[in-house]
């Protein structure tokens, strides 16, 4: 391993895969896909109505079938390529774009669309077929597997390996996320708190601007490979 090479961190949000085909949070409309976050994000919703959850989550998993890694998630997979071991994702997305282009070191923070997790013994796993079919859990036989979506007001996952990786990082860049959610928007303060070189890759300016050395506006799939060839070169 080159040990002169800094240690970079990426956190990466929705506006990374928006130009693969899926929608934003936060779209104009305050609407994800047609419905109010809370409904289809939160314990509470899918205590309301676990069917259209299911079929809300079943349509996001079936749809990664149709879309395609873009040029931003390729940048960073050839980033990681170039500095094996000196790369790391954190990723709020639940798609497995960043995977399908080659990245290997991804922490999934919000959980992932291809595992369920079992609401009654706590086990994860891989599950690409439908949850609304409600199979049994692979560890406990119960038929109470949900999305392995971390929803409002429940744990991320990762938590103490991203505190790690976040304050033993030289570079910590912040690519397609409005920074509205926490504790996933404070991490670029917390980086620069411990040293870190911050730089915002985002289509819309931030509020807390204050907390990057570098900022860059435009489309991910622009801005991201003009990043990784200017750290590369
Ligand atoms: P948002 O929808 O809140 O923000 C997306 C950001 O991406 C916005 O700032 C856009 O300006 C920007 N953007 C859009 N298109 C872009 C492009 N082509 N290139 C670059 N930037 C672009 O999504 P997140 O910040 O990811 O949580 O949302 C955070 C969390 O809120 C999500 O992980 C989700 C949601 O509730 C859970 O599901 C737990």
């Amino acid at each position: 391993m080159n040990t002169s090479s800094p240690n970079i961190v990426i956190l990466t949000g929705a506006g990374i895969s928006a130009e693969s085909g899926l929608s934003t949070f936060r779209d104009a409309n305050g609407l994800w896909e047609g419905h109010r976050v809370e409904e289809v994000a939160s314990p509470e919703g899918f205590a309301a109505d676990p069917v259209m959850v299911h079929r809300f989550y079943d349509a996001r998993r079936a749809q990664l079938a149709e879309v395609e890694p873009n040029a931003a998630h390729l940048a960073l997979a050839r980033l990681e390529q170039a500095l094996p071991g000196r790369v790391t994702v954190i990723t709020q997305n639940v798609d497995d774009l960043h995977e399908r282009a080659g990245s290997r070191s991804v922490i999934h923070m919000h959980g992932q669309l291809r595992s369920a997790l079992c609401a009654a013994c706590g086990h994860r796993a891989e599950h690409l077929g439908d949850l609304g079919d409600t199979p049994p859990c692979q560890q406990c036989g119960e038929r109470a597997l949900r999305p392995d979506i971390v929803w409002f007001g429940e744990a991320i996952y990762d938590g103490e390996r991203i505190y790690d990786a976040i304050t033993d990082c030289d570079i910590f860049a912040v690519i397609g996320t409005s920074g509205m959610v926490y504790p996933a928007a404070g991490l670029a303060a917390e980086a620069r708190a411990n040293g870190a070189h911050t730089v915002l890759l985002n289509l819309d300016p931030h509020d807390d601007a204050n907390d990057y050395t570098e900022v860059y506006e435009g489309r991910a799939s622009e801005r991201v490979p003009e990043w990784v060839d200017s750290l590369l070169r």
